[in-house]
């Protein structure tokens, strides 16, 4: 049972995520309709939303993901209500600042900072080290709080249990490893990593800063950095939606719970691994990288997506096919949410395949494929828990008289949005440019069209706030 204030402080997290989620949509449909040429932002508003729009989104959909496994995880384990609270003082404080610093400061790097640009300053001056300072916040807050759940994990189960690895072995385990237990431990080292990354990465950054000039980063290194912290945490954020799937899935829909066997342990094994070295595929124009890394790049881009994907859809599969399913918002959402995340998976390996990159890189093929993945994909396993959670703590049933027309409108807005990069990447429109160069000029009309259906997927969203909302409030009044 989860206790009152572990409740109260996941009404928290939802409440703030989709109200940034919302502020977010717009940020995304006014750069949109600027590429579309029906309103006019200037160069530095565009980059500075287009800065702000991609740390929120990466940020929120990240601790999205925190919120649901620590809620989750108590089912097994006992969570500490005291570092769920330091993450979010501290996520609230770096949220802050990272906004003072794009708005006030006109700090507009883009979501990935790319080394030296932070140097390059066309924006106030204190920007670049609040900046710097607020992504040490976040990171010592998710740090700890990562680190947290995984310290009360391995309390409970040996590493090599909570790896599964008994499960490999012929015969059946005197222990089994539900399958939530799994993902979450091998996707919480991937994020302790990948933040250890940042550690180094910033300590970096701030060494050059305060040298006045005597010391110089080694570009390449940095951008190795940057891409295996900032890479592998966008893609670690999804696992922690595929954990709150596997653990809430057959439950919502009236099924036995998944059952860990060896082909899960190992493919969520597999995972662990080639997740961490698949940030390689951004690498692909830096000739001078050794070209080993290119190929382990391309390999491990493969590698990554077979095992948790073809794993992940043949369980779903299992449980819908040929069986009565009571189908409610929650479970839509993650049915859904596992086709999108497919779809983008697929846009994602054409695009990681060497050969293509060439023609497919930095053109819309690229947010085509990573907003497919994340706001048909990996943004509904969030908003399932969301769902999920809010009717538990509304005390209300799971039933939503809405569900078809809301889930229509979500799949009509969300995939017209992304159709339209897709058909701009494919003419090769590049990426990143607030009014699109005078050869593309004929197709800023798909940008506007792309701003028309994230505007009906906003609107989904905004009710599904209100309601969610109302019933997380409730949480607070109770007794
Ligand atoms: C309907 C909702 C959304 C809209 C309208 C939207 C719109 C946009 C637009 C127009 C861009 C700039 C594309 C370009 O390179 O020309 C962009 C970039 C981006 N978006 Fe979204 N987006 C949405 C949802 C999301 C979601 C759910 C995520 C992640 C969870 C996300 C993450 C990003 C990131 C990381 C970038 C790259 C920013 C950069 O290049 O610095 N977006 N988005």
């Amino acid at each position: 049972m989860a206790t009152l204030q572990l409740k109260k402080l996941t009404s928290v997290w939802i409440i703030t995520i989709l109200v940034l989620f919302v502020l977010a949509i717009v940020f995304g449909i006014l750069m949109r309709f600027n590429q579309g040429n029906a309103i006019h932002l200037s160069p530095v508003g565009f980059y500075s939303m287009m800065t702000i729009h991609g740390l929120t989104m990466i940020g929120i959909w990240f601790v999205a993901g925190m919120a649901a496994v620590n809620f989750l995880l108590q089912r097994y384990i006992k969570v500490s209500a005291g570092i769920n609270v330091f993450a979010l003082v501290l996520t609230v404080i770096g949220v802050v600042m990272l906004w003072l610093v794009t708005f006030v400061g006109e700090f507009h790097t883009g979501w990935t900072f790319l080394y030296p640009l932070p140097f390059r300053g066309a924006w106030k001056e204190w920007a670049t080290p609040l900046f710097l300072l607020a992504l040490g916040v976040l990171g010592i807050g998710w740090f700890v709080w990562s680190a947290g759940m995984l310290f009360q994990i391995f309390r409970k189960y040996r590493p090599a249990q909570a790896f599964a690895w008994q499960h490999l072995r012929k015969g059946s385990p005197e222990i089994e490893t539900p399958p939530f237990i799994l993902i979450s431990t091998v996707t919480l080292i991937g994020i302790i990593t990948c933040l250890v990354a940042a550690v180094l990465l910033l300590v970096l950054y701030f060494a050059e800063y305060f040298s006045s000039g005597s010391f110089v980063n080694d570009a390449l290194l940095m951008k190795n950095l940057t891409f295996f912290f900032g890479h592998t945490l966008a893609n670690e954020m999804l696992y922690l939606g595929l954990a709150s799937l596997y653990e809430l899935f057959p439950e919502v829909s009236g099924r036995p719970k998944f059952k860990m066997t060896w082909y899960v342990a190992l493919a969520w094994n597999c995972t662990m691994v080639f997740i961490l070295t698949a940030f390689f595929h951004h690498m692909y124009m830096d000739f001078v990288q050794p070209f080993a890394f290119q190929v382990i790049g391309q390999m491990a881009s493969y590698f990554a997506s077979v095992p948790a994907a073809a794993v992940t859809a043949f369980s779903v599969l299992a449980v819908v096919i040929k069986n009565p399913i009571r189908w409610s918002l929650t479970n839509t959402l993650f049915f859904v949410g596992v086709t999108g995340w497919l779809i983008g998976g697929v846009g994602a390996v054409i695009d990681a395949t060497i050969s293509n990159n060439f023609v497919l890189h930095n053109t819309l093929w690229v947010p085509a494929h990573f907003h497919t993945y994340n706001a048909i994909g990996n943004v509904l396993f969030s908003l399932a828990f969301f769902n999920w959670a809010a009717n538990e703590f509304g005390g209300k049933g799971h039933t939503d008289k809405f569900t078809r027309l809301k889930m229509t409108l979500l799949i009509i807005g969300g995939s017209g949005f992304v159709i339209m990069f897709y058909i701009g990447g494919a003419y090769s429109v590049p990426r990143r440019f607030n009014v699109y160069p005078q050869e593309f000029s004929s197709l800023s009309i798909l940008a506007s069209a792309g701003a028309l259906f994230a505007c009906l997927y906003l609107a989904v969203i905004v009710w599904f706030l209100v309601n969610t909302v109302n019933k997380c409030l409730k949480v607070f009044s109770a007794a």
